[in-house]
C-alpha cells in the first residue's frame, strides 16, 4: 500500500481527482500519507479529520490537496471548503477520503479505490479500483497489470 502511494505521488500526472473509500481502519489514511511522500511532503500528514482538507506545495506546481469528509454532513457543504477551485486545479493531485460523501458534487473525470479488510489477516488489504469518466492513468500497485483509463 505504502509503495502504491508513493509511486502514484511521484509518477501521476495532475489534475488527478482520487476518490478513497472503505471503513474506519481499511488503510485511506495510510495511502493518502504515502502519496504525500511521493509527492515529496517530508513533514507530518496529519489525517484532515477536522480541518477537513490539508493543503501541501512541496516543489512549485505540485499541489496535493488531502481531504476527509467523514465529518461532513450534507455532500452540499463540501461547497463550503472551496470544492469548485479544488477539482478545477490543474497543478493538483486531490485525494480524498470518504469521497462518497461528495455524492453529486464528485468530478467527472477520477479514480475511484475502494479499500476494505481481509477477513483473518489483520496486515492485508482488499483493494479495488476503477475509473470514471476519463481520468489519467494512474500508476498500479507493484505486482499487477497497470491501470488505464
Ligand atoms: N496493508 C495495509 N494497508 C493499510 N493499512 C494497514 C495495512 N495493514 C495494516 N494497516 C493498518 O491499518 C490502519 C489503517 O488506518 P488508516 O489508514 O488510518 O485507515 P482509514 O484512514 O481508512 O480509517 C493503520 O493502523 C495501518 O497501520
Ligand atoms: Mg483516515
Amino acid at each position: 500500500m505504502e509503495a502504491w502511494g508513493r509511486a502514484i505521488g511521484s509518477a501521476a500526472a495532475a489534475p488527478l481527482f482520487l476518490a478513497l473509500d472503505g471503513p474506519l481502519g481499511a488503510g485511506k489514511s495510510v495511502l493518502a500519507r504515502s502519496i504525500a511522500r511521493g509527492v515529496g511532503v517530508t513533514g507530518p500528514v496529519p489525517s484532515p479529520t477536522y480541518t477537513l482538507v490539508q493543503i501541501y506545495e512541496p516543489r512549485e506546481g505540485r499541489r496535493l490537496i488531502h481531504m476527509d469528509l467523514y465529518r461532513l454532513d450534507h455532500a452540499d457543504d463540501v461547497l463550503e471548503l472551496g470544492w469548485d477551485d479544488i477539482v478545477a486545479d490543474p497543478d493538483a493531485l486531490v485525494v480524498v477520503e470518504w469521497a462518497a460523501r461528495a455524492g453529486p458534487h464528485l468530478p467527472r473525470d477520477r479514480w475511484s479505490v475502494a479499500l476494505g479488510p481481509v477477513e483473518g489477516a489483520p496486515s492485508l488489504r482488499h483493494v479495488e479500483w476503477h475509473s470514471v469518466g476519463r481520468p489519467p492513468a494512474l500508476p498500479a500497485p507493484a505486482g499487477t497489470d497497470p491501470a488505464v483509463p
